[in-house]
């Protein structure tokens, strides 16, 4: 069982059906048409714009999620005249290089390093922080992730979007909110800002969105800001992309959304949500080894106590020990968050059954019941046993 679900890109699981059907159909229409729209870019560009709160009504397309990043960056320049970007220790926005200069790791930024200037890191969940930044002239946007993915399924204080939707607008910056993985139901709304009622200038969305069927991305923005960034004749042309709206990307897209509305998918993920964290938190006053249970939906994180073992390295690696047990004894696949390897991911598709659940959690008990110690001698003959099979 795939406990992972491609960092929330499966939310409907592994090639559903009816995705691949529409996709299918869609391939008998011009494939790539640079000049004009085809008309499931016009009608997946309808649908957002309804299922989107506020007035996020104007879709940038692309294919991966890091593209999108990349729009919504180069849609705030355009749009304030300003250069500087603000987001978060542990965000996690994609590789490509605007998206890794806002990347809220230091492993990862500096191993292309320089990217680009005028960026700065602050705590997520710290609205003094963001104020005193803010301060600071010229910052384009502040982005950030309305629930953070790879820094470990962390929800932020109560308040805390709200807060910083209102410094944002005060000091004349756009606020990004980056949903690639928090979108389409995985915290259990359609998108994870209505949780806090929350509008940003721009929502960027990927992922799920074409069911991992077919890469598709988008930046959604407001008209004005829109009009304000690209909105003339010399400007309408920067946000192209060959492949950016193809009818494949745009069908499986407009197929998913039908069927997550249609199905009541984020409603489906907030009672499996609900019911997987109190399994998880059953699992935490038994076992020692479970420090917490977070995240919202199902997008959770099991955080490790990790100290005592034989080296720090065991002790950061000991997630990595718990999930080869998972796989090889139990099948069942899962991972740790990038920026928080001692968090384990509990990330199944949405379409997950309270069965597929009890089993999973029936599992990690068996694994943490096995202790520490024994948990690394295991990992350590699974280990040998497979080099000499290799
Ligand atoms: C929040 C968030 N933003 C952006 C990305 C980058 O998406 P992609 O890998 O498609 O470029 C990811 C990928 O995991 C993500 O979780």
């Amino acid at each position: 069982m795939d406990f992972t679900a491609g960092y929330g890109a499966l939310n409907l699981g592994h090639n559903p059906k009816e995705v691949i059907e529409a996709v299918h159909q869609a391939q008998k229409l011009p494939a790539v048409l640079l000049v004009g729209f085809n008309p499931l870019m016009g009608a997946l560009g309808k649908t957002l714009a309804s299922i989107l709160p506020g007035d996020l009504s104007v879709a940038v397309f692309g294919s991966g999620g890091a593209e999108a990043v990349e729009n919504a960056m180069k849609t705030a320049r355009a749009s304030t005249g300003r250069q500087k970007f603000i987001s978060c220790v542990n965000g996690y926005h994609g590789l490509s290089f605007g998206a890794l200069s806002v990347c809220g790791s230091e492993r990862f930024r500096m191993t292309v390093a320089p990217l680009l200037g005028h960026c700065e890191l602050i705590p997520f969940g710290d609205l003094e922080a963001l104020e005193r930044s803010l301060q600071g002239k010229g910052i384009a946007a502040f982005i950030v992730e309305p629930v953070q993915g790879e820094g470990g399924a962390v929800v932020p204080p109560r308040g805390y979007l709200q807060g910083a939707a209102e410094l944002c607008r005060k000091y004349g910056t756009l606020l990004i909110f980056d949903e690639i993985q928090t979108g389409f139901g995985r915290t259990g709304k359609m998108f994870a800002m209505e949780h806090d009622a929350v509008v940003p200038d721009i929502v960027t969305l990927s992922k799920s969105l074409g069911s991992g069927v077919v890469p598709v991305s988008v930046a959604v923005t407001s008209e004005e800001v829109w009009k304000k960034a690209f909105g003339s004749r010399d400007k309408f042309d920067l946000t192209i992309s060959t492949f950016a709206g193809n009818p494949a990307a745009c069908a499986a897209a407009l197929r998913t959304t039908e069927i997550m509305q249609r199905d009541g998918i984020p409603d489906r993920a907030r009672a499996l949500g609900d019911y997987a964290r109190e399994k998880l938190q059953g699992l935490k006053t038994k076992h020692e080894l479970i420090k917490e249970i977070r995240g919202r939906g199902l997008l959770l994180g099991i955080e490790l106590e990790t100290a005592g073992l034989f080296s720090r390295t065991m002790e950061q690696n000991l997630s990595i020990m718990v999930i080869s047990e998972l796989l090889h004894k139990h099948n069942i696949l899962t991972s740790y968050f990038d920026f928080s390897p001692t968090v384990i991911r509990f990330e199944p598709p949405l379409i997950v059954t309270t069965e597929q659940i009890d089993e999973a959690v029936d599992a990690l008990d068996k694994v943490l019941s096995m202790g520490k110690r024994a948990i690394v001698l295991s990992f350590g003959k699974t280990a040998i046993g497979s080099m000499l099979h290799q």
